[in-house]
């Protein structure tokens, strides 16, 4: 696989690289959206302004959410551009479009040691076709817009929260150009190899988020591998309804619950469930601020009540499940942070792992930026991953397209 300092090293000056980052950011609803957790930002910050620094003329494509088109302005990457430019302390020329004639123009006239972002690349159906060929003719507007190899032109695969994407701007293009992993690729894959590997024991995972059904491939995965899984978040409710437990109103995957069952029958060398899961959460009837709240037993979670965070005896005893940890990852917030009365399970758990005496990943854009909006010490933890499907995926042992391109000369 060519390094960056590989590419760096044969000279960039007046060469136009094309470098795909993941700027996927959450933005602030209203008429001026602004960017609400810039974590994704400055983790590119580096890979660009090395290229800068020594004079590259730098073409930036990345996504914003899943928009429908490029009509859908509310997903423009315009209020990326200008956070981007404040952390670089650089201008930053945004492109009205993808690869149209606004794109073409700035990426022609770029000078050297400036920076051009393109707008988001999945206003362009090429991006995510499913159709190869679609996805292709996309990829080579994209790699013309370097010049292409003859002239100099490059690619740099730094979106590792987007590695896991078969799309024209992650994969295709690397097939056109001379490709090269980013910094921010290779710590990202440093760092998940070593729970890969062999990981230093005891291994603990912590997983939440909503849905169960996107985390049963890596639970399948992981379970061989870990000594204790802790489960929280708003995917624990299905688990406890395969325990044959009440969950009320909470959010719950029906057709997943056999599933749940299955993966609950798994045990340590001891005897004990690898599966632990909260023993009393904090219910209310509605996901509000004002919404009357109260901590429940998991098992007496009355009718009418959503769970919308682990409770206090669950957050002890989770801590208690890392505190002899040597390895550690955690996935997915513990319950509604966004909302204080639901955010205590997130942010002791986050605590716990932060104590971890050993290696702490955090994987996952709600986990990281839950660290971050509850003002806990980010350098506390060992690594903060900026991908999180990717990440996962990467520890379910899957291929991740944007990664295994780059072993292709
Ligand atoms: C992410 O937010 O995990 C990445 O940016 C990938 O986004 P996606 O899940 O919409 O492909």
């Amino acid at each position: 696989m060519r390094t960056l300092d590989g590419l760096i090293k044969h000279g960039v000056k007046g060469r136009r690289i094309l470098v795909r980052c993941d700027l996927n950011v959450p933005l602030s609803e209203g008429a001026k959206r602004t960017v609400t957790d810039d974590g994704r930002i400055r983790a590119s910050l580096p890979v660009l302004t090395k290229l800068l620094d020594h004079g590259a003329r730098v073409i930036v494509a990345a996504h914003l959410g899943r928009p429908a088109g490029p009509a859908d302005a509310a997903y423009s990457l315009g209020p990326v551009a200008d956070r981007l430019a404040q952390l670089l302390g650089r201008p930053v020329e945004m492109a009205l479009d993808t690869v149209g004639p606004s794109a073409r123009l700035l990426a022609d006239g770029l000078g050297d040691g400036a920076l051009l972002l393109l707008e988001n690349v999945r206003f362009h159906p090429g991006e995510t076709s499913k159709d190869d060929a679609e996805r292709h003719a996309f990829a080579s507007c994209l790699a013309l817009l370097t010049g292409g190899e003859d002239d100099g032109g490059a690619f740099v695969e730094d979106a590792f929260g987007a590695v896991h994407r078969k799309h024209a701007s992650v994969f295709d293009v690397a097939t056109l150009l001379p490709h090269y992993c980013g910094d921010l690729v290779r710590d990202e894959l440093n760092v998940l190899r070593e729970l890969t590997g062999e990981p230093e024991r005891p291994y603990v995972v912590v997983l939440g988020g909503s849905k169960v059904s996107d985390k049963l491939a890596v639970i399948d995965s992981l379970l061989p591998k870990v000594d204790r899984l802790l489960v929280g978040g708003a995917m624990c409710f299905t688990f406890l309804a395969a325990q044959g437990h009440e969950v009320g109103d909470s959010l719950l995957e029906a057709d997943q619950i056999e599933a749940c069952r299955a993966l609950l029958t798994a045990t340590s060398a001891d005897g004990t469930p690898k599966i632990v899961l909260p023993s009393d959460v904090v219910v209310a009837a509605d996901v509000t601020e004002e919404a009357a709240a109260e901590i429940v037993a998991a098992d007496a979670i009355p009718a009418v009540s959503k769970g919308l965070d682990i409770g206090p005896e669950t957050v002890k005893t989770f801590a208690a499940a890392l505190a002899d940890a040597k390895t550690v990852f955690w996935n997915g917030p513990m319950g509604v942070f966004e909302i204080a009365q639901f955010a205590a399970g997130t942010k002791g758990v986050a605590e716990a792992v932060a104590a971890v005496d050993g290696l702490s990943v955090v994987g996952g854009g709600d986990s990281a930026a839950a660290v971050r909006a509850l003002g806990l010490d980010v350098t506390a933890f060992g690594h903060i991953s900026t991908g999180g499907g990717a990440s996962l995926e990467f520890l379910e042992g899957k291929t991740l397209p944007g990664v295994a391109v780059l072993d292709e000369a």
